[in-house]
């Protein structure tokens, strides 16, 4: 629920919820942070039960409302929600949102942005391209959120070493480690 002397944040997300789960237990016992609300544009997405099971309540939107309705808004305004969080969200974030919480929406990205960003660049294909590329180190991006996939402006950037062996499933580990490191201190840091 939110919290009047806290600065109550949404996270959004589409999926698994690792990094939203992250979130959840290191704000859990914070005086400054409240995660009020977790939202996802899926109805069976494993963060849901996550949220459910640390009591945090539950919004699924669909996209019917979220793109041409201002209720998404409004829910978010009721439950004082003053930054929105992304880990994981596949949609793009319409206008609406993005100018009601200007400079207050954050999301994080499993590689050094600009390379391998941009619209389908998520999930394993990031690893994969990264891998097929080549690439001596990858790492991951926690930015502000505008109108276009994986464009705005960059908070933080952490990297980690590829090694020969590495493959996009060894790749993601370490990726994923960074996230759960950094994401929440960032969040923390930049609220
Ligand atoms: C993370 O790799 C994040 O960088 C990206 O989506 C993934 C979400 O993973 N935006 P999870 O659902 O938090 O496990």
């Amino acid at each position: 629920m939110f919290n009047k002397s806290k600065k109550n944040i949404a996270i959004f997300a589409s999926g698994e919820g690792s990094n939203a789960q992250n979130i959840i237990e290191y704000f859990k016992d914070s005086d400054r942070v409240n995660v009020a609300v977790v939202v996802s544009n899926k109805k069976d997405a494993n963060v849901l039960k996550k949220a459910a099971s640390a009591h945090i309540p539950t919004l699924v939107i669909n996209r019917e409302d979220f793109y041409s309705t201002d209720n998404t808004i409004e829910y978010l305004k009721q439950m004082r929600v003053e930054w929105v969080i992304l880990a994981g969200f596949l949609w793009m974030v319409p206008d609406n949102l993005i100018k009601q919480y200007s400079h207050r929406i954050i999301n994080i990205h499993p590689s050094l942005l600009p390379k391998f960003g941009g619209k389908g660049m998520y999930g394993m294909n990031v690893h994969k391209a990264v891998i097929d590329a080549k690439e001596k180190e990858s790492g991951i991006t926690i930015h502000h959120v505008n109108e276009k996939y994986d464009d705005g402006e960059i908070i933080a950037q952490y990297k980690c070493v590829i090694n020969k062996g590495d493959t996009p499933e060894t790749l993601s580990e370490k990726i994923r480690a960074l996230e759960h490191q950094y994401y929440p201190k960032v969040i923390e840091g930049i609220i």
